[in-house]
């Protein structure tokens, strides 16, 4: 799919069919999540993929959002900071938060692109999933993503302007004479 159609496509989806996605699909994904931009080439996103009903419907008590129970797969991205601490010392924790968010959004959008659908999930217990999924205590869990086969939605994020929030060479200046205004209102 054209790379602008998949970005205008994906939405937090909360609504999936029956139908189970092949999990060859999922490993899919997490190839694509697995190229993101990562500091020094280090890769520490561990990736549990759970399709047990029982544990799905346990992790979505642990996050306290019912819709995960009828998901056909979690997908949990954890770190492992171990190799990292060492070397980046202070802006360790920085850059996992940055390379999470990458892998993510690669994750996301390779989900819609191969037609399916995806929800990222922040709000959770750790301490509840730590036990319900066996993560050992020196791992870091970092988010999870649902991911199936979405039922359609006319959900609509009404994306606020980017006329406020986005300068040019200074902050607070957000005037360049190559773009105009309206423009700006659009995008
Ligand atoms: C850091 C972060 C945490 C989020 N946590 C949750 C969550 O726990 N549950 C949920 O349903 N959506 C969660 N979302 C999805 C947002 O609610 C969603 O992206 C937002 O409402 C905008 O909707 P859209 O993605 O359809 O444009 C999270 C998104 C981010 C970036």
């Amino acid at each position: 799919m054209d790379l602008d159609k998949v970005i205008n496509k994906r939405k937090q989806v909360t609504k999936y069919s029956s139908k189970k996605p092949k999990i060859e699909k999922i490993v899919e994904i997490i190839q694509s999540a697995n190229k993101a931009f990562t500091h020094g080439n280090l890769h520490i996103i561990k990736y549990l993929i759970v399709e047990n009903p029982e544990l799905i419907a346990k992790i979505a008590e642990a996050c306290q959002q019912e819709f995960i129970k009828k998901v056909p797969y979690v997908v949990v991205l954890c770190s492992d900071p171990k190799q990292i601490d060492k070397i980046f010392d202070v802006r360790a924790k920085k850059y996992i938060k940055h390379h999470v968010g990458a892998a993510a959004e690669n994750f996301l959008l390779k989900t819609y692109d191969l037609g399916l659908s995806g929800n990222w999930i922040g709000a959770f217990s750790d301490v509840t999933l730590r036990n319900v999924l066996e993560i050992p205590e020196d791992v870091e869990i970092e988010m999870l993503i649902t991911v199936g086969d979405g039922l359609k939605t006319s959900k609509k994020s009404k994306i606020p302007s980017l006329t406020t929030r986005l300068f040019f060479d200074t902050y607070w200046n957000s005037f360049h004479k190559g773009i105009k205004k309206v423009r700006l209102e659009d995008m």
